[in-house]
């Protein structure tokens, strides 16, 4: 019997739902905007019951927990898997659930059908895209369509082998110069907010300057309107070396290597588990089986 038979605990009492609209009140009262990602249900409950305001089930998936090399394999069925454990758990913060590599790429049509795919099945309340001003019709085209979209450009990491690396991107004038394009043309179309991953602080700070819908940064300073990690980087839940501007909060590989060299030495001296551990019979039926030649032994 394994503790989750035992049932799901209630969740906490509701706190305030977060929509786009508060993202974007928290923005002009200058108040932090807080987001990470989650992939599965206790991740999620835990960020949604920590008051985290937006929770992205990311195609980071691939790589953080698929032990994949890069996010380009994960597809649609993959990510609506996870979206709806994560779904299950989140009650307060937005949800945005990532469009895998693939899922827009080759018409408009299919990445409707996709993303609604991912509103209606996945119970995002949000997509994210990759992609800057050349994505604006898409963006408008889905938001016609009731879905919200969250966009995300700089170090896109679906771009992978474009950018021949996770390289930090807008270093140069004209460089800059499309990354402003790119976030105006974003939020024309109708984005609710724009990751930012991957560029210099004084470019992220006159983006989020520019623009009225909110900035949320990854590798783009502390000057975005709100700032995001991976789940499994927070946690140092991972195996390779980490990127700069990743600050773990916390050593879960460490804790739970230590938990499991721990079992395995309990299990191997015999000290687990031990008889506070192990179900007994009542001592009635102790006594008589103590008597009793079982007939099937
Ligand atoms: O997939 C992801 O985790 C992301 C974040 C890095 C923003 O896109």
């Amino acid at each position: 019997m394994s503790s989750y038979s035992t049932g799901v605990p209630p969740l906490t009492p509701a706190q305030a739902k977060t929509t786009h609209w508060t993202l974007r009140e928290k923005k002009q009262r200058g108040e932090p905007i807080t987001a990470l990602t989650a992939y599965d249900y206790p991740t999620a409950r835990l960020l949604d019951e920590s008051g985290i305001d937006m929770v992205l089930v990311g195609d980071s998936v691939a790589m953080a927990v698929l032990g994949h090399e890069s996010t380009l394999s994960l597809t649609m069925d993959e990510m609506l898997h996870h979206a709806k454990a994560v779904k299950r758990a989140v009650k307060s913060s937005l949800l945005v659930v990532d469009m895998p590599y693939g899922s827009y790429h080759t018409n408009d049509d299919d990445a409707v059908r996709n993303a609604l795919r991912l509103v209606q099945e996945g119970g995002a309340e949000a997509v994210k895209l990759e992609g800057g001003a050349y994505r604006a019709p898409l963006v408008e085209r889905l938001t016609r369509a009731e879905i919200q979209v969250v966009g995300h450009i700089g170090l896109t990491p679906q771009s992978l082998n474009r950018m021949g690396g996770y390289r930090v991107q807008g270093r140069s004038i004209p460089e800059i110069e499309k990354l402003l394009t790119d976030a105006v043309a974003l939020e024309a179309a109708g984005a609710i907010a724009i990751v930012l991953e991957g560029i210099p602080r004084e470019v992220a700070t006159r983006i989020t300057a520019a623009a009225g819908i909110p900035t949320i940064g990854i590798g783009a300073g502390p000057d975005c309107d709100g700032q995001i990690l991976v789940f499994h980087d927070l946690v140092r839940l991972g195996f390779g070396a980490t990127a700069k501007f990743v600050r773990p909060f916390a050593d879960a590989g460490a804790v739970v290597r230590s938990a499991v060299d721990q079992y395995r030495h309990a299990v191997e001296s015999r000290s687990f588990p031990n008889d506070a551990e192990s179900y007994h019979l009542g001592s009635a039926v102790r006594a008589e089986l103590d008597h009793t030649e079982l007939q099937s032994i």
